[in-house]
C-alpha cells in the first residue's frame, strides 16, 4: 500500500504539477499537507502554485524537448497534468518506461487535450448521448456542416480552447463568418479546426465530480460528489453551487455516463464530468481528468474538497465525497488590466457571515481574469449563492 517519504530527502515522494494556476495551487497545498515533495510547473513565473510548492519551474509545457528534459531532471514519482496544453506524447513515452505515473493516465491526458479526442470517444466509441456535432477546418466546411444537419442555433468552439475562449453561439447565417473569425482569434493553436455543436436548450447544467480511488483491496473504485450547478457567461463559469437538485432518473443517467467515461480513461484521480440536463434527459458535454473550476465550491461544502480528493486518489489513499453543508462559489474578476494589483474590500467581504475568500495571487490582473473566488455555506443553497455573490462584489482590484 501507499508509503510517503520525507520531503527534500532521498526518500521523498515527489509529485510534479504541470500547470500551477488556482486549481493546481490547491492540489499542491493538499499534497504539502500529506508530506509530499512538490514541483510546480507553469509557463510564467510566480504563478499561484509556484508560491506554495517546494520547487517552482517555468517552461512552456507544450514544448516536448523542454518538458522531457525537466521531467528527467526532476525525476518525480507522479506527474499531474493540470492544464490541457501539454506535450502529451512525452507523457506517454515516459509513462511507458514505468519510472513514473501520469494522472490519471497519459492516454487520458492526450484524449482530453482537445475537444475532438474526448468527443469521439464519448459519442462514437462509447455511444453516449451528446449534442450533434461536426469538426470543420474552414469557413466553407462550417457552413456546409450547419446546412447539412447541425442547423440553427448552434455553438462554435476552437478544438483547442478552454474557459469559453473563441466560443460563440450562431443564431442564423449572418453569425457564421463572425463566429469563425472569433474562433480563429481565440484558439490556443492556430490550426483552424473547430467543433460546431447543435445548441442544447437545457434546463440546467451540472458538473459531476467523479473520483477513481483505490479501495481496501487495491482495486479502483468510483465515487461521486453531489452534483454541482453552475452559471456560465460567454462560456466561462461565474457562479457554482452544490448540491444542485436533480430528478433521480437524471442523476442516475449522469452517474452511469460518468462511470462509463472515467472507467475508459482509467487511472486514479478526480474528473469533472460536465452535463446538460432537461427534465430526465441528460447529455454528456465534456470531461476534465482533473479538478474542475466549478468545483471550487467544494472548498466550503465538502469534508474533503476536490483538491484533497485528487491528492488522496493519486497517492492511493481512501476518499470520502460526503457533503459538509450546501454552499456556493462566486468568481472575483480582475476588473482592471494591471500587474501587482491591490485588493480592496476584503474585510468588508469577510464581514458577510458564513463566507470565505481565496485570492489566487496572480502576478497580473486582466479585466476578465479570474483573480479570486468567494465561498459561502448555508442550509439553503439560494441563500448561499446570495452570500457568495455579495462577498465577491465587495472585493475590487485596483492598479
Ligand atoms: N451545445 C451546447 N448547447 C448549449 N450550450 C452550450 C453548448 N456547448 C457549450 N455550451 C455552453 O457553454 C459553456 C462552455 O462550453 P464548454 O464547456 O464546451 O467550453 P469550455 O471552453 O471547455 O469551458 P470550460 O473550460 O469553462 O469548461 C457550457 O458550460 C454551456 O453553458
Ligand atoms: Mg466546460
Amino acid at each position: 500500500m501507499t508509503v510517503i517519504g520525507t520531503p527534500l530527502s532521498p526518500s521523498a515522494t515527489k509529485v510534479m504539477l504541470l500547470g500551477s494556476g488556482e486549481l493546481g495551487k490547491e492540489v499542491l497545498i493538499a499534497l504539502q499537507r500529506l508530506g509530499v515533495e512538490t514541483i510546480a510547473v507553469d509557463r510564467y513565473p510566480n504563478a499561484p502554485g509556484h508560491q506554495v510548492a517546494h520547487h517552482a519551474r517555468t517552461i512552456p509545457m507544450s514544448d516536448p524537448e523542454q518538458l522531457k528534459a525537466l521531467i528527467e531532471a526532476e525525476r518525480p514519482d507522479i506527474v499531474v497534468p493540470e492544464i490541457e496544453a501539454i506535450a502529451t506524447s512525452v507523457l506517454e513515452s515516459l509513462e511507458a518506461t514505468g519510472l513514473l505515473r501520469v494522472i490519471p493516465t497519459a492516454r487520458a491526458a492526450r484524449l482530453t487535450m482537445d475537444r475532438e479526442g474526448i468527443r469521439r470517444l464519448a459519442a462514437e466509441t462509447l455511444g453516449l448521448p451528446t449534442s450533434p456535432y461536426r469538426f470543420c477546418d474552414s469557413l466553407d466546411e462550417l457552413r456546409a456542416a450547419i446546412d447539412g444537419g447541425i442547423g440553427y442555433p448552434c455553438v462554435v468552439k476552437p478544438v483547442m480552447s478552454s474557459s469559453g475562449k473563441g466560443q460563440s453561439k450562431i443564431d442564423g447565417p449572418g453569425d457564421v463568418q463572425p463566429a469563425w473569425d472569433y474562433a480563429m482569434a481565440g484558439g490556443r493553436v492556430s490550426r483552424g479546426r473547430v467543433i460546431v455543436e447543435g445548441f442544447i436548450d437545457f434546463d440546467y447544467e451540472i458538473t459531476l465530480l467523479t473520483v477513481r480511488a483505490l479501495g481496501a483491496g487495491g482495486q479502483a473504485e468510483t465515487h461521486f460528489c453531489e452534483p454541482i450547478g453552475h452559471a456560465q457567461i460567454a462560456g466561462d463559469y461565474v457562479e457554482s453551487w452544490q448540491p444542485h437538485p436533480m430528478h433521480p432518473a437524471a442523476l442516475e443517467k449522469a452517474q452511469h455516463i460518468a462511470r462509463a467515461v472515467t472507467d475508459d480513461l482509467g487511472g486514479q484521480g478526480i474528473f469533472g464530468v460536465e452535463f446538460f440536463v432537461k427534465g430526465e434527459e441528460v447529455w454528456f458535454s465534456e470531461v476534465s481528468p482533473r479538478p474542475h473550476d466549478t468545483g471550487m465550491v467544494t472548498m466550503i461544502t465538502q469534508w474533503q474538497n476536490e483538491f484533497e480528493l485528487h491528492a488522496r486518489a493519486i497517492l492511493g489513499l481512501p476518499v470520502s465525497t460526503a457533503l459538509k453543508s450546501p454552499g456556493a462559489s462566486a468568481v472575483i474578476y480582475g476588473g482592471v488590466d494591471a500587474p501587482g494589483v491591490v485588493f480592496e474590500g476584503v474585510s468588508e467581504a469577510l464581514r458577510i457571515p458564513q463566507t470565505e475568500l481565496r485570492l489566487f495571487g496572480k502576478p497580473e490582473s486582466y479585466a476578465k481574469r479570474r483573480m479570486g473566488v468567494a465561498l459561502a455555506y448555508d442550509d439553503d443553497v439560494d441563500r448561499a449563492r446570495e452570500l457568495a455573490g455579495q462577498a465577491a462584489q465587495r472585493v475590487k482590484a485596483r492598479a
